[in-house]
């Protein structure tokens, strides 16, 4: 399927390195948020993320202003309507992300595909909202998305070998790493990342160690580029614990019990590097 011009719903942190990628590569994009802030903001952090890689020479000015170019910010989701491809990246709330794909069930024609960058919600009750199940998908990229490699694609239970295909070969455009993974809980990166995060959090909960102890751990015995700890603020400590839940849900099984602690300093409103208090202070 030819794909030139790309809807992406959610300006924020990961809709805004979608749309930086996709650009780069050639695409046009029809960025959508709810406010013209949020997408006149997500234009500013594409612009000047671009520059650093003008300043890198990875990229020439030329290139960026052409990249810049490509990008068109709306308001009204029904300019997506002339979208070869739309990918969602809103907000991880269930109820948000049913209200965008039965809309976008409404507006894109039946033959688009529309895949979501959800990082825990079912890639099968997304489907199931829509009447096009075959062609909707999971395209979870990573944070930061214009840096790391990795697009874990995520098979739905009714998503048809075509779709998955597209996606695929999209993410190899991007120059990103397509890896096939079947809809569960987590998928593969949060099912394995979060027990791991959750567990450094009982740790330092328990007094085994000082939150600087666990991630020096991490760092020099396992080689981690950044210490669990480190990355829990940096993904957001909400996000985290909304994860963990989302595990413990699906699931069942108890050892996905969030860290008290966590649920502790979320309450708090120590959400990490965000709300600029999590294990550190920034
Ligand atoms: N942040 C990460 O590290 C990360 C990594 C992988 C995947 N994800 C997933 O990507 C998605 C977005 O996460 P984020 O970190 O960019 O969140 P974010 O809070 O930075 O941005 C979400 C954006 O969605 C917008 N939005 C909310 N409701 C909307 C609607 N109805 N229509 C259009 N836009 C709407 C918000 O205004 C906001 O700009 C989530 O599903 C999240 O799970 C996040």
């Amino acid at each position: 399927m030819y794909i030139h011009r790309v809807g992406v719903v959610g300006a924020g942190t990961m809709g805004n390195g979608i749309t930086h990628v996709l650009a780069r590569s050639g695409y046009h994009v029809v960025l959508c948020d709810v406010e013209q802030r949020f997408l006149d903001r997500a234009l500013e952090t594409i612009g000047k993320n671009l520059d650093r890689e003008v300043a890198k020479s990875k990229i020439t000015a030329a290139d960026k202003a052409t990249a810049m170019g490509r990008i068109q910010l709306v308001v009204d989701r029904g300019k997506l309507s002339d979208c070869d491809f739309v990918v969602e990246a809103a907000t991880e709330k269930f109820a948000i992300k049913t209200e965008i794909f039965r809309d976008l069930d409404r507006i894109c024609p039946p033959e688009i595909i529309l895949a979501s960058n959800t990082s825990s919600i079912s890639i099968t009750k997304l489907a199931a909202l829509t009447k096009r199940p075959e062609k909707v998908i999971g395209m979870h990229f990573f944070n930061p998305v214009p840096v790391m490699k990795l697009v874990e694609v995520i098979r739905g239970l009714a998503t048809a070998q075509p779709t998955f295909e597209t996606v695929r070969d999209l993410a190899l455009k991007l120059e990103k790493t397509p890896v096939e993974v079947n809809d569960a809980p987590g998928f593969v990166s949060n099912r394995v990342l979060m027990p791991l995060l959750n567990e450094a959090m009982y740790t330092v909960m328990e007094g085994v160690a000082t939150p600087e102890a666990v991630d020096e751990v991490f760092k020099l015995g396992m080689a981690h580029p950044m210490g669990p700890l480190t990355l829990a603020d940096f993904i957001g400590l909400d996000v985290c614990l909304d994860i963990m839940r989302v595990l413990l849900d699906g699931l069942g099984d108890p050892k996905y019990r969030p860290c008290p602690l966590l649920i502790k300093m979320v309450d708090a409103g120590w959400l990490g590097r965000k709300s600029g208090r999590g294990f550190y202070k920034y």
